[in-house]
């Protein structure tokens, strides 16, 4: 038996309109994360300039939720900087969607890794240390065994 889910309007919309398809070429910084238990997988990939994120792309081969917070989440760092990206946590991806059903919560932490992850990618090429970064994962079940 399968169950139905109920998903926000604002989720409806990203998945059937998703922003910022796409790929970035020569990008500052590219993070992909994926997660084992369903095979998805998402890369975001980053323009930054002058610390600040004037772009931002992603290609997510996953679920409905794993494509709408993708393109939530680069909706949300674009125009951040550096700093304020990494303060982009899966929680606040989730709010800005109006929510996400419990066993989809999940999803929107590939969102907030593969953004970690670019920015680890885009320190690394630039040989700087952003503070408060871990180095990325390549699997999400690794940090949701944490939180
Ligand atoms: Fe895999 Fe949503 S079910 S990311």
């Amino acid at each position: 038996m399968s169950q139905v889910l109920e998903y926000s309007e604002k989720v409806m919309d990203h998945f059937n309109n998703p922003r910022n398809v796409g790929e970035i070429e020569n990008a500052s910084g590219v993070g992909t994360v994926g997660n084992a238990k369903c095979g998805d997988i998402m890369r975001i990939y980053l323009d930054i300039q002058d610390n600040v994120v004037k772009d931002a792309k992603f290609k997510t081969f996953g679920c409905g939720a794993a494509v709408a917070t993708s393109s939530m989440a680069t909706e949300l760092i674009i125009g951040k900087t550096v700093e304020e990206a990494l303060q982009i946590t899966n929680k606040a991806v989730m709010e800005a969607l109006d929510g996400l059903p419990p066993v989809k919560v999940h999803c929107s932490l590939l969102a907030e890794e593969a953004i970690h992850a670019a920015l680890w990618d885009y320190a690394q090429k630039n040989h700087i240390v952003i503070p408060g970064l871990k180095p990325p994962v390549k699997d999400i079940e690794e940090v949701s065994e944490e939180k």
